[in-house]
């Protein structure tokens, strides 16, 4: 059981999910370093997390093989199966986390209400070390130090992602 401040209560697990344009580099890498995080803290009965792309051009496929290189540098594994968004997913998920603003704009144009507006967030929201940045960037077309800065950015954010949920649901 999970409290919110100080009557409501949630019974069911808090759960996120991560989105970019293709659902193969940034959201799939944001959604193993995330899992790693949540299982370190022992929060997997509490926190859920999956990954989408607001494109199904990659649908089915694993993640790009060198964000999956850059990755296991780190020692993760990314290995979730590239699906595109859903207008569904706004009631099963608390969190809609985007990598950029054109991830933002098309996902907030699947929404029907106020409520499902306010579950999307810019993954920059919650970086620590490096607020400086305003979107994850698309490594797609871009070199290994480009996949490096998007491990980077989504290391610190997920850290900054974790404290939020922790302060917003009172986790211990
Ligand atoms: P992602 O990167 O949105 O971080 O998965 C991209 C993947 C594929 C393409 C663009 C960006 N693409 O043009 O196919």
């Amino acid at each position: 059981m999970i409290k919110m401040g100080s009557t409501q209560v949630k019974k069911k697990k808090i759960s996120l999910l991560f989105v970019c344009l293709g659902n193969i580099c940034r959201s799939p890498a944001a959604e193993g370093i995330m899992k790693k995080i949540v299982e370190k803290n022992d929060l997997q009965d509490v926190i859920e997390v999956d990954s989408a792309g607001t494109s199904g051009w990659h649908e089915g496929e694993l993640p790009d093989e060198r964000m999956h290189a850059h990755g296991e540098k780190r020692k993760y594994d990314f290995c979730s199966y590239a699906r595109k968004f859903r207008k569904s997913d706004f009631d099963k998920f608390d969190y809609v986390i985007v990598m950029d603003k054109n991830n933002y704009n098309s996902v907030k144009a699947l929404a029907d209400s106020p409520e499902q507006i306010g579950k999307i967030h810019l993954m920059t929201e919650f970086s620590l070390q490096y607020g400086y940045y305003d979107e994850i960037p698309d490594p797609y077309y871009g070199n290994s130090s480009d996949f490096e800065l998007v491990l980077d950015l989504l290391e610190d954010a997920c850290v900054g992602l974790l404290q939020s949920i922790k302060n917003h649901y009172s986790l211990i």
